[in-house]
């Protein structure tokens, strides 16, 4: 048994250590031990105070979550009120605060004003009240003056320290930052929501709202919420600082987390400068921001500046275009994609977000049609982050109008009329016209043409649209009976370009049996996978021929693609278009296997990093020797050929053991053919 000073000597170790970590973890973004061992900490100071109740305090780590749900909050008078900000829209709009700035303090031109920049966080403003270091209450801001007392929700989050470190702070220390809830405890979060049959939350900032007003703080710790600094309420004695960045940094040795963006900048240009550097990072950071804040750094200066009615006068914020926005659905249009997949796209009254006005929003598929229920007429919340094409988020459930009815699936395909079908279980529905859809044929036609496909040159989306349209083509095949005439016929063609295309297209002809099976465009058969089947087969009738089970002899090729592989070829039409493309020229050098002597015949291949000759090159002096080029390693794979910086696949080749050659072993083994 312990003596009671050496247990209580313990449980102030384990709290230090805790406290240390948490800081690491939080305030310096830098953990030093792993989540086991933090939990193994924390667990054997819940034993020791379990053991001796009487030594628990209310700062230990342990006491973040109450047992007891409340009926109500508090309510609490902001000591001193809780401000908003003001809006800068454009660079002119923030010319015009610099100058207002100037104007009041009566400063030259020559005199640059100082400003501590920094993200402005998209959840929701609380105040940390500390007395004499310990954690006292915590409050939202309601409407400025009055808030709620959330002391007991704010407490279970662990960014926020309980008790300060150091002993230099003043008596009263009130901290204002933001609480808010990281992008992937978001999702997780949601994730789980959705799982157990409830309805998540919009975005982050109501996710963390919603969060903090939780009666019950158990809840409450379970949400994955966090906490950053940025400004003060009551200071007594004050000031603990001459300006805004040296104060926010002695909030940092306190324990207190503050943004890792926090840059001190000089005049206009240094904050335009600034907001460009943060919305470039926008989109890789962890947590949802909203655009940039910039406060007068000197102390002095706000103080002379002071506020009009709810903002400071010493501070603005330089919102980014917002990504999401609210809109109309004017109706929902369903397209059809190369393989007949039918996508729903909510056709939107046109609503400006992440900087581009948007008119079409995805709504992926059926299943998403239906867990969204979104109907025209209604409104919804529309999302475009970064380049990722815009989606419909959500219903706004109070706009939707009386008697609006919900989407069904059509029937019939909206291009061509012919059944749609979507399996059991399957979230896409598909059109079953195959090449006699339209839609289907011009995406068809698209990927046939495509570089990594045929490769004709001047063949683009325009022109098949154009092709189509006219009834001049309907099948690949078609597009090799074209002729001058009635190329320079369409509209906006020159001869010029009639004669390019009929010479790209006899070009085309010569292909290589692998292009010629990825430009099928057969399901699931890209472009590893049709090189694969040609390395295998050697010859498009061998490929035809074989069941199922033997074309999965093929590296790359399963029972799923091996299936899709047999269904393309049993369809008459598929055949009969290849027939057609063979007797217009289309050919391919034959894939001859070496002496069976040869080292590398017959053997799989995978090439990975940077090479001395160019990888196509290297490729097809190893396809003429019968060898296998794959694209992924594999216990099949013989061989990796690496070069510089092989990455990944060197790595998967080592642990599966597949024998690994550099660029010189290679040569000699390509050398030892002649
Ligand atoms: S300063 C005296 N700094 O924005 C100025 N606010 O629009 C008071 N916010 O209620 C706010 N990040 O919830 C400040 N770095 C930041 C901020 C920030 C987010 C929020 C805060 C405030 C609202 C005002």
């Amino acid at each position: 048994m312990k003596s009671a000073t050496a247990v209580a000597a313990r449980i102030q170790a384990l709290r230090n250590e805790i406290d240390h970590h948490n800081r690491q973890y939080y305030v310096f973004d830098a953990p030093e031990i792993a989540d086991a061992e933090y939990d193994r900490l924390l667990r054997e100071l819940q034993r020791l105070e379990a053991e001796h109740p009487h030594l628990i305090t209310p700062d230990s780590p342990t006491q973040r979550v109450g047992e007891t749900p409340l009926a109500g909050f508090g309510e609490v008078v902001h000591r001193r009120p809780m401000l908003s900000l003001d809006n800068a829209f454009g660079e002119e709009a923030m010319g015009d605060f610099e100058r207002r700035i100037r104007d009041r303090l009566k400063l030259d031109d020559e005199e640059k004003i100082v400003y501590l920049a920094e993200p402005k966080l998209d959840g929701l403003a609380i105040n940390l009240r500390y007395v004499e270091g310990r954690l006292v209450l915590g409050a939202t801001r309601g409407d400025g003056s009055r808030g709620e007392d959330v002391t007991g929700n704010i407490r279970t989050i662990k960014a926020v320290p309980l008790k300060l470190q150091g002993d230099d702070w003043p008596d009263i220390l009130e901290v204002r930052g933001e609480v808010f809830m990281p992008k992937d405890g978001f999702e997780a979060f949601n994730q789980r929501a959705r799982e157990a049959g409830e309805k998540g939350f919009v975005n982050p900032r109501n996710a963390a709202a919603g969060s903090l007003r939780q009666l019950d703080p158990r809840l409450t710790a379970q949400r994955p919420l966090t906490f950053y600094a940025y400004g003060f309420g009551e200071v007594d004695p004050a000031p603990i600082a001459d300006s805004q960045s040296d104060s926010i940094r002695r909030l940092r040795r306190w324990g207190v987390p503050i943004s890792p963006l926090h840059e001190v900048v000089e005049g206009t240009q240094g904050c335009l400068a600034y907001f460009q550097r943060i919305l470039q990072l926008r989109d890789s950071l962890p947590y949802d921001i909203d655009g940039v804040v910039f406060k007068v750094d000197e102390l002095r200066l706000q103080a002379q500046l002071g506020s009009v009615s709810r903002a400071p006068r010493w501070a603005i914020a330089y919102k980014f275009p917002a990504q999401e926005e609210m809109t109309q659905v004017e109706a929902i249009a369903f397209q059809v994609g190369r393989t007949g997949a039918i996508t729903p796209v909510a056709r939107l009254h046109p609503v400006f977000v992440g900087g581009v006005t948007v008119s079409n929003a995805t709504l992926h598929n059926m299943d998403e049609v239906m867990r969204k229920d979104v109907r025209p007429g209604d409104t919804v919340v529309v999302r475009r982050a970064g380049d990722v094409i815009p989606e419909v988020v959500s219903v706004v459930p109070a706009k939707r109008p009386h008697g609006i009815s919900p989407v069904i699936l059509p029937t019939r395909c909206p291009v061509c009329g012919s059944e749609i079908t979507k399996p059991e279980g399957e979230a896409v529905a598909r059109c079953s016209g195959g090449l006699y859809c339209p839609a289907q044929r011009k995406e068809a036609l698209r990927h046939f043409a495509s570089r990594k496909a045929m490769d004709i040159e001047g063949l683009g989306e325009k022109l098949v649209e154009q092709l189509v349209d006219e009834g001049l083509v309907d099948s690949p095949a078609d597009l090799y009976r074209l002729t001058l005439e009635q190329l320079s016929g369409l509209q906006r063609m020159a001869e010029k370009s009639a004669r390019n295309l009929l010479d790209a297209l006899d070009k085309s002809k010569l292909t290589t049996l692998a292009h010629f099976l990825f430009a099928l465009g057969i399901r699931e058969v890209g472009e590893a996978t049709a090189s694969s089947l040609a390395n295998q087969f050697l010859t498009l009738d061998a490929i035809q021929q074989a069941d199922e089970a033997l074309l999965q002899q093929a590296p790359d090729v399963g029972p799923v693609v091996a299936a899709h592989i047999v269904a393309f070829f049993r369809q008459a039409h598929n055949r009969e278009v290849i027939e057609q493309l063979l007797e217009a020229g289309i050919h391919w050098p034959e894939i001859e296997r070496q002496a069976v002597d040869h080292p590398l015949s017959g053997k799989t291949i995978v090439i990975t990093g940077a090479l001395n000759r160019p990888r196509d090159e290297i490729k097809r002096e190893l396809l003429a020797l019968g060898a296998k080029v794959t694209g992924s390693v594999s216990k099949k794979t013989d061989y990796l050929l690496a070069g510089e910086a092989a990455g990944s696949k060197l790595a998967k080749a080592e642990k599966l053991g597949v024998a690994v050659l550099d660029e010189a072993a290679l040569q000699t083994m390509l050398e030892h053919a002649q």
